[in-house]
C-alpha cells in the first residue's frame, strides 16, 4: 500500500425494497424549492413519479421539473438547467434516474451560479468549484456508473466532438441517494448488461496498475468475482432480487473512491470510450465492452504480473504448467467469453463507428499515464482497428 492519501464519503445511502421510505425525512433538511430532474419517461412508466412527486407534495414542497435528460447529457441541456435552478431559487435538486440524470444534476449544482462559461471552468480547464452549490439528491433507477456516490459528471459536447468527465470532490457528491434495487428491474436488457460491464470497467480500470501489494486489489477480486456470479444469474432472471441487488451494491463500491486509494489507476478504456461516445452517442458501457478485450489484449505484456493474477484469482485459472503468457491469455479469453454470454457489444463496428472517425477518435482521447502502458496516438489507433476486426 503506497502513497498518502485521505477517505472521505459523505454521501447518505439508503438502500433496500423500503427506502423511498426514507424520503420525506431527507427533504427536511432542504428548503421549499426542490428542482425535480429526470429522463425520458421511464420513472413515469414505472409509477415512481408519481410517488416522489406525492412525497414531495406532502412535504409542503415546491416541485420545478427539469424532464428530459438524455443518456450522455449535453452541453446544451446543461444550460437550460442552470436557467430553471437559477429563475426558481432552488434549494435542492432531486435527480430521479440512471448516471446520467444523476451526473447531470452534479453538473447544474455546481453551474448554476458559475459566473463563467461551466463548460470551459469544470470540463475543458478542469478548475475546481469556487461559487455556491446547491445540494443533490438521488433516487437511483440504473445501475453502473457509481453516480450515486461520486463526485463525477460527464457532459457530452457535440459541436466540439468532446465527451468529458469532470470528478469533483466531496462537496459536490450527492447529499443522499436511495437505492431501491426493484426500481432497476424495468431496464432494457441491453442497458442492464451495459451497466454490468460498467461496473466491471471500472473495478479494472483501478485494479490494473502498480505492482505492489494493496488491500485494494483484494477489495476489487471480491467485488469482481461477486459481480460475474450475480449478472450470469440477472442476465437469464432479471427479477432476481438477490443478484439484483447485490449487482447494485457492487457498482456503488466499484466507484465511491474507496477502492482506488493507494492506487495509481489507469483509466485508458473510459478514455477512448468517452471518445466514441463523442463521435456516435453510444450507450456508455457498451463503449467500454467494445474496447476492453484489443486494449488488455494489447498492454498485457507490460502488466503480465497482474494480468497472471488476474486470470487465477478471478477467473480461476490453474496455473499448472503454463507460462505466465498463457495463464493471463487464458484469464482474457474467459473475460471475452463472458462478456458474449452476456450480449455485449464486442465490435465498435456495432456501434457504429466507421474507419473514418479513427483518427479523430484518437485526437479526441485524453492520455492517462497511471496503467502498465502509456498509449500513443498510433497505438490508440491500433486497438481501434483491433475492435473493428
Ligand atoms: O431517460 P429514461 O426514460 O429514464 O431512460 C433511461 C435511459 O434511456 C433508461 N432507464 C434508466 N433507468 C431505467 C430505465 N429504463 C427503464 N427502467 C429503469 N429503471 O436507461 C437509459 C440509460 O440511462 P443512463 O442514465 O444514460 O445510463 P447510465 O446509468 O449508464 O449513465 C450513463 C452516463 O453516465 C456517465 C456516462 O458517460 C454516461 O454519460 N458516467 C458517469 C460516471 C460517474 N458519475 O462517475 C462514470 C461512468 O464511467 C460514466 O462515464
Ligand atoms: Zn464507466
Amino acid at each position: 500500500m503506497l502513497g498518502n492519501f485521505c477517505y472521505s464519503n459523505p454521501t447518505k445511502l439508503y438502500f433496500g425494497k423500503d427506502s423511498l421510505e426514507n424520503l420525506s425525512n431527507e427533504l427536511s433538511n432542504y428548503g421549499k424549492n426542490i428542482m425535480l430532474v429526470y429522463g425520458s419517461g421511464s420513472i413515469k412508466k414505472s409509477g415512481l413519479y408519481d410517488k416522489v412527486t406525492e412525497i414531495l407534495k406532502k412535504c409542503g414542497k415546491n416541485i420545478f421539473e427539469d424532464p428530459n435528460v438524455m443518456p450522455n447529457p449535453t452541453v446544451e441541456k446543461l444550460y437550460e438547467g442552470c436557467k430553471i435552478a437559477k429563475e426558481n431559487n432552488i434549494d435542492l435538486i432531486l435527480a430521479v434516474g440512471g448516471g446520467s440524470v444523476c451526473d447531470y444534476a452534479k453538473a447544474v449544482s455546481v453551474s448554476t451560479y458559475c459566473t463563467e462559461d461551466p463548460w470551459d471552468k469544470y470540463y475543458l480547464r478542469m478548475e475546481d468549484v469556487d461559487n455556491k452549490i446547491i445540494p443533490v439528491g438521488c433516487i437511483l433507477t440504473m445501475v453502473g456508473t457509481g453516480s450515486e456516490m461520486n463526485g463525477g459528471s460527464v457532459i457530452t459536447n457535440h459541436s466540439s466532438k468532446l465527451k468529458i468527465g469532470h470528478v469533483f470532490g466531496d462537496n459536490v457528491f450527492p447529499k443522499f441517494s436511495i437505492l431501491n434495487p426493484e426500481l432497476t428491474f424495468t431496464i432494457p436488457k441491453y442497458q442492464m448488461v451495459s451497466g454490468f460491464f460498467d461496473i466491471m470497467s471500472h473495478i479494472l480500470e483501478q485494479y490494473f496498475s502498480d505492482s505492489d501489494d494493496c488491500t485494494s486489489d483484494y477489495i476489487m477480486e471480491g467485488l469482481l468475482k461477486s459481480l460475474i456470479h450475480s449478472s450470469k444469474i440477472a442476465v437469464v432472471n432479471p427479477e432476481d432480487y438477490e443478484a439484483r441487488s447485490n449487482i447494485m451494491w457492487i457498482a456503488t463500491w466499484a466507484l465511491n473512491t474507496l477502492v482506488a486509494k493507494g492506487k495509481s489507476t489507469d483509466w485508458m478504456v473510459h478514455m477512448i470510450g468517452q471518445a466514441i461516445g463523442a463521435y456516435t452517442d453510444a450507450t456508455h458501457g457498451m463503449t467500454l465492452s467494445a474496447i476492453s478485450i484489443p486494449y488488455y489484449r494489447y498492454i498485457m505484456p507490460y502488466g503480465l504480473k497482474k494480468f497472471k493474477r488476474y486470470a487465477i484469482n478471478v477467473w480461476n485459472v490453474s496455473p499448472n504448467g503454463k507460462t505466465d503468457e498463457e495463464i493471463a491469455n487464458e484469464g482474457l479469453l474467459c473475460m471475452e467469453n463472458y462478456m458474449k454470454e452476456l450480449g455485449l457489444v464486442m465490435n465498435i463496428k456495432d456501434l457504429n463507428v466507421t474507419p473514418e472517425m479513427l483518427s479523430g477518435i484518437a485526437d479526441a482521447t485524453f492520455i492517462m499515464t497511471g496503467g502498465y502502458k502509456t498509449l500513443t496516438h498510433e497505438e490508440i489507433i491500433h486497438i481501434l482497428e483491433e475492435s473493428m476486426r
